[in-house]
C-alpha cells in the first residue's frame, strides 16, 4: 500500500488509492479502510505499526443469516464485517452505532464512504467539554464524512491524534442537509469494531461513599451494558472502561480505555458476536434522550479519549494522567499546587456561628493549612438539608458580619477563603421555589420526587442559568472567596422541561448538562483566580468534562483511610492525583465508624490533594503536633505527591496493602506510599518491588538513611518493617545519589 497523500512524519497516514486511513502515535496504530465499494471498516487498533500492508485483510464468506447488500455477492454482509460506526435496519444485526427516526417514522439509512479531510489542529467543540491543544502543531485531525443519498444527511467522524500525548479522540456530528427534519435516538461518539473478542472487561462501579471500585472479568457472547440514567455520570458507573488482555496486569498485556468527556447520562456497550468479534461502544445515554435536527442544522456529541497500552494498566493511566493535567485542566490552576485545606463540614455540619469558624480557623492556620472552606449552611436560613438551596445571601444569624465579614476575618489570619454552593438545586422550601415554581424540571400534575429534599433546576432555561450567574457573580464579588467547591446532591427525576414541545422532551437531560457547562464557563472565566472543586455527594460526577471547566473534585465523601485505598487506587486509573481531593477526618470515621491512627489518614489523604475535616479546636497537643509535621511534610512533597508520575505497586483489590510510588519527570527523587489494612499474627515478610525508577541511578531512601540501586529497589524490592498492629502506614522520600 501507499501511503502518499501525508508525508512519513505526519500522525495521519492516508492511501488515497486503496482508501486507507492510519493514525499513529509513538505507541499505538489505528486503522480504518473503506471496503466493498463504500462501507468504511475497521481494520486495526493496537501496538503501532510502521507501515499499514494489509497482512490481515478483512476475510468474507457467505453467512447464513446475515443478508447482503449487494445481492450478486453472498459473502458481503455488514453484519459480518468490522465496520467503524456501524448502521441500524439493512443486514447489521449487532448494536447499531446510531439510530435516526426519519419523517415517515422508519429507522433505516446506509451511509457510505463520501470523503475526508486531514486538518493540523483540532476543532473546538462549541459549549462541550474536550481535551485542547495550545499549538495547533500538537494534533492532526482526519475527518472522515459519511452519507445517506437518501435523506441528504452527512455523519462527520472526528479522530484527533495527540502524537505527544500518544491518545486520540473521537466525536460524531450528524449533518441535516436534507430538507425534512428527523430524530436522532442514539449517536455514539466512539465504536470499535475488534476483531477478536478475547478480552476481559474492566469497568469502575460504585455507590455513593464507594466509588470507582475496581471491577474485572471476561466478556461473555450477547452484550454488557455499562450506563449511568441518572443525568449525571454517576457514583453508581464512572464513564471510563477498559479492554484488557487476559494476561493484563500493572506492566504488561494489551490495554484498550475509553474514557467519556461528558458529566450526564451515558452508555457504554460491548458486544460479542457470533464469530467471537467484539464491538465496543461509548456515548450520550440513550434511554429518555432523543434531538431533532431540523433541515440545515447539525448535532454534535461529546468526545471519547482512547488510549492504548501494550504494557499494561500503569502506562494507560500514565498517559491519562499526563493528557488531562496539560490537555484538559485549563485556566491558572492548571499545573499549579493546590493548597491544603480545612473543611469545616465533618466538623459542625450545619451546627455553626462565626465563632465557631474563626475558632477553627485559628487552629488551622497554627497547624499549616492554608485555605479554610466554608461549607453547606451558610446561606437563606439552612440549619439542616430541608431548606434554602436557591436563596444564595448569607445567614446573618449565623454570620452576623455578612459571608464578608467573616471571610475578612478568616483571610486576615493568613488563610485563603473558600465557599461551598449548590447552583444545580433549589429546596421546595426557598424564597426561589415560591417565586419560581416551574423553574425546576417536572411534569405537569405529576408528583416532583424529591431527594436529599430537593429539587433540580432546569439549567435548559436561560432564565434559571442567567439567575444563578447573577447570584454567584454577587456572592464571589463580594467576598475574598479564593475557593469554590461547587457540589450536587441529587440524580434526575420527572426530567422534563417546560421550554421544549412535546417533541423535544427527550432532549431536557442533555440540554441541562449544556446548561450547567454554559453557567461553569461563564463563572470560571469570570473569576479566574478561584479553584473550583466539583463535587457531587462526592464522587458522583467525577469525569472529564468537570475537569475541563474545574481542575479537582471531591472523590469521595467516604473519607475512611481504609475505603481511600480502594477509591484512590480505581480512581487513579484514569483521573490524575492532581484532580482528588483527599482529606483527614476524626475517628471514629462518620461514614464506617473505623478507628485509624492518625498517622496512616494523614498519609492516605497526603496520597492525593491534602485537606482536613475535623474540628482541630478538640486535637491534643500531641494531635496538633502531627497535623503540623503533616501539613510540613505535605508542603515538601506536594510537587510530587500532585503532578508526579503515578505507579500502583500493590493493589488493595488483591490483598491487604495499598502501595504506589511517584516519581518526577527526570526520575531524580520518588515517594512511597504504603498502607497495610489488618496484621495478621505471625505473619510472612513484606517486600515491595518498586518501579518507575532509574535503574542504573542509585537512589537513597531519606527517610530509613539507607541507600540501594534503583535496579535493586525495582527488581528484589524494598523490605517493609513487620506489621505489628492494623492499618500501619510508610511515607518514604528517595533521592536519586548524584
Ligand atoms: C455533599 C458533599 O459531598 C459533602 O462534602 C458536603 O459538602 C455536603 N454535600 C454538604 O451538604
Amino acid at each position: 500500500m501507499t501511503f502518499t497523500a501525508h508525508d512519513q512524519q505526519s500522525a495521519i497516514l492516508v492511501d488515497e488509492a486503496a482508501l486507507r486511513f492510519h493514525l499513529k502515535t509513538p505507541s499505538t496504530s489505528y486503522v480504518m479502510g473503506v471496503v466493498n465499494g463504500g462501507w468504511l471498516a475497521h481494520l486495526y487498533w493496537g501496538r503501532a505499526v510502521r507501515r499499514w500492508n494489509e497482512s490481515a485483510p478483512v476475510r468474507y464468506a457467505d453467512r447464513g443469516f446475515s443478508g447482503n447488500t449487494d445481492k450478486n455477492d453472498r459473502t458481503f454482509s455488514l453484519d459480518t464485517a468490522p465496520l467503524e460506526y456501524p448502521s441500524y435496519g439493512s443486514t447489521d444485526f449487532r448494536d447499531p452505532a446510531f439510530h435516526f427516526r426519519w419523517e415517515d417514522g422508519a429507522s433505516v439509512s446506509e451511509f457510505r464512504y463520501k470523503g475526508y479531510e486531514v486538518k493540523q489542529g483540532r476543532r473546538t467543540l462549541e459549549g462541550l467539554p474536550h481535551v485542547y491543544t495550545e499549538q495547533e502543531a500538537e494534533a492532526e485531525t482526519l475527518t472522515i464524512q459519511l452519507y445517506d443519498e437518501l435523506k441528504q444527511v452527512s455523519l462527520y467522524l472526528d479522530y484527533v491524534v495527540f502524537p505527544d500525548y500518544d491518545a486520540l479522540t473521537r466525536s460524531v456530528r450528524v449533518v441535516n442537509e436534507g430538507d425534512e427534519a428527523f430524530t436522532v435516538e442514539k449517536l455514539t461518539s466512539a465504536n470499535v469494531d475488534f476483531r477478536s473478542g478475547d478480552w476481559e472487561l474492566l469497568s469502575l462501579y460504585g455507590a455513593h461513599n464507594r466509588e470507582r471500585d475496581v471491577e474485572r472479568g471476561p466478556i461473555r457472547h450477547g452484550s454488557t451494558v455499562l450506563e449511568s440514567r441518572r443525568g449525571a455520570s454517576s457514583h453508581q458507573l464512572n464513564p471510563f472502561f477498559a479492554l484488557v488482555s487476559p494476561d493484563t496486569t500493572e506492566t504488561q498485556g494489551d490495554v484498550y480505555g475509553f474514557s467519556f468527556v461528558y458529566s450526564g447520562s451515558w452508555r457504554g456497550a460491548v458486544e460479542v458476536d457470533q464469530f467471537s468479534t467484539s464491538r465496543v461502544q461509548l456515548g450520550l445515554g440513550t434511554l429518555d434522550f432523543s434531538w431533532e435536527v431540523t433541515p440545515g442544522s447539525s448535532f454534535q456529541t461529546p468526545e471519547v479519549v482512547m488510549v492504548y497500552s501494550s504494557a499494561g494498566l500503569g502506562p494507560m493511566s500514565r498517559t491519562y494522567h499526563r493528557l488531562y493535567n496539560e490537555r484538559l485542566i485549563r485556566g491558572s490552576w492548571k499545573g499549579k499546587e493546590r493548597p491544603i485545606l480545612i473543611n469545616n463540614w465533618e466538623a459542625t455540619y450545619f451546627d455553626f456561628d462565626e465563632q465557631k469558624l474563626l475558632a477553627i480557623a485559628d487552629e488551622a492556620a497554627d497547624a499549616g493549612i492554608e485555605l479554610f472552606v466554608l461549607d453547606d449552611g451558610w446561606f437563606g436560613r439552612r440549619n439542616d438539608d430541608t431548606t434554602s438551596l436557591g436563596d444564595w445571601y448569607p445567614d446573618t444569624k449565623k454570620l452576623p458580619n455578612g459571608l464578608k465579614g467573616a471571610a475578612e476575618k478568616i483571610t486576615s489570619k493568613g488563610l485563603r477563603f473558600g465557599l461551598w454552593m449548590e447552583p444545580e438545586m433549589v429546596s421546595a422550601d426557598s424564597e426561589l421555589y415560591r417565586s419560581h415554581p416551574d423553574w425546576c424540571l417536572h411534569v405537569p400534575g405529576r408528583r416532583r420526587s424529591e431527594s436529599r429534599n430537593q429539587l433540580v433546576l432546569d439549567y435548559g432555561n436561560p432564565d434559571v442559568r442567567n439567575y444563578i450567574i447573577d447570584k454567584l457573580t454577587t456572592v464571589l464579588e463580594e467576598s475574598p472567596v479564593s475557593y469554590v467547591k461547587w457540589d450536587m446532591n441529587r440524580n434526575m427525576t420527572e426530567a422534563s422541561s417546560r421550554l421544549l414541545p412535546a417533541h423535544r422532551q427527550k432532549e431536557t437531560a442533555h440540554r441541562y448538562m449544556l446548561g450547567v457547562y454554559e453557567v461553569m464557563e461563564t463563572i470560571t472565566t469570570r473569576f479566574p483566580e478561584i479553584l473550583f472543586e466539583s463535587c457531587a455527594g462526592g464522587g458522583g460526577r467525577f469525569d472529564p468534562g468537570m475537569l475541563y471547566y474545574m481542575p479537582q473534585a471531591w472523590t469521595s465523601d467516604n473519607t475512611d483511610a481504609v475505603s481511600r485505598t480502594r477509591i484512590h487506587y480505581g480512581t487513579s486509573l484514569v483521573y490524575p492525583p492532581s484532580a482528588m481531593g483527599s482529606h483527614v477526618s476524626a475517628v471514629p470515621n462518620h461514614q464506617v465508624g473505623r478507628i485509624t491512627p492518625l498517622q496512616t489518614r494523614g498519609h492516605m489523604a497526603m496520597d492525593m490533594n491534602l485537606g482536613y475535616e475535623l474540628d482541630p479546636t478538640t486535637f491534643t497537643a500531641e494531635e496538633k503536633a502531627e497535623v503540623s509535621r503533616q501539613t510540613a511534610r505535605y508542603k515538601e512533597l506536594r510537587p510530587l505527591m500532585q503532578f508526579g508520575e503515578l505507579y500502583r505497586l500493590e493493589s488493595p483489590y488483591e490483598g491487604e496493602s495499598y502501595a504506589v510510588l511517584r516519581t518526577n519527570a527526570d526520575k531524580s527523587e520518588a515517594v512511597f506510599l504504603y498502607m497495610h489494612r489488618l496484621a495478621d499474627a505471625n505473619a510472612p515478610f513484606i517486600r515491595v518491588r518498586l518501579d518507575g525508577l532509574d535503574p542504573d541511578a542509585d537512589y537513597r531512601v531519606v527517610d530509613l538513611d539507607q541507600t540501594f540501586g534503583g535496579d535493586e529497589l525495582m527488581y528484589t524490592g524494598l523490605d517493609i518493617p513487620m506489621i505489628t498492629s492494623d492499618f500501619q502506614s510508610f511515607l518514604w522520600k528517595l533521592e536519586k545519589i548524584t
